[in-house]
């Protein structure tokens, strides 16, 4: 079995990754989240409690973290919306070997973990939940080394601000902070569009500044 410190984990460092989940009732999730390694068998992750992912960790006690550099993964999971019928589709996913969550078929990695330890904790006035948890098998894909590109890291920037710009969307009080998020987004835009023009990356950011435009509206 791979090693978390082989597949890019280093201790401390947040890995963006996307976690698998079942609900209650059976029904597959997935996330981007952000997962810090602390030693070689356990990882941690901060979680919304308004999110999915918590309800789903907090009901079955166990998760996969998916690694990928696949920036549609990253989007169609962070915003569901973005798929047909609003759901993520069926076909994602299959069930993995050695616990009670799905795990995502086209990923370059997947890391099969238990919940040890959930702790409450208050973060910017929102509740957030600490989970610690133990890594139970890890199955790694041998692929060619890519090419680096500078809109990937970009584009998931850009997302990870639009979860939080809808968020607080209806918030009068965090305005301040949107306008700050709405900027970095649009400057990744400009990047994504001079380094990456006419790909999946643009493509997303199109998508995205479209969305928010429409957020803003509904408002
Ligand atoms: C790169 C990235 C990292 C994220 N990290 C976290 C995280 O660590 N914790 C969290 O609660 N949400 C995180 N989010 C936001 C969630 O992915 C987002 O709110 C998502 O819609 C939650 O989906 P769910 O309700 O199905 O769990 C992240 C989003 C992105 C794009």
């Amino acid at each position: 079995m791979a090693k978390l410190s082989e597949i890019g984990f280093s201790k401390g460092i947040i890995a963006e990754t996307i976690i698998s989940t079942y609900s209650a009732e059976g029904q597959p999730n997935a996330a981007p989240m952000g997962v810090t390694m602390q030693d070689e068998e356990h990882l941690t992750v901060d979680l919304f409690n308004t999110s999915q992912t918590y309800r789903n960790i907090k009901a079955n006690r166990c998760a996969v973290i998916n690694l990928t550099f696949n920036i549609e993964i990253f989007y169609r999971s962070a915003f569901k919306e973005t798929n047909p019928n609003g759901n993520l589709p069926a076909e994602w996913f299959e069930k993995s070997q050695s616990v009670n969550a799905p795990k995502i078929r086209m990923v370059e990695a997947s890391i099969e973990v238990l919940v040890e330890h959930l702790e409450l904790m208050a973060s910017r006035g929102t509740m957030k939940t600490r989970g610690t948890l133990k890594v139970e098998s890890i199955q790694a894909t041998c692929v060619y080394p890519q090419a680096f590109s500078r809109a990937l890291s970009l584009t998931v920037e850009a997302i990870l601000h639009a979860t939080r710009v809808k968020a607080l969307l209806s918030d009068e009080t965090q305005q301040k902070r949107i306008a700050k998020l709405l900027e970095v987004i649009s400057d990744c835009h400009q990047v994504v569009n001079r380094v990456a023009p006419n790909s999946s990356y643009s493509l997303v950011m199109d998508d995205l500044t479209k969305r928010i435009e429409g957020w803003r509206n509904l408002k």
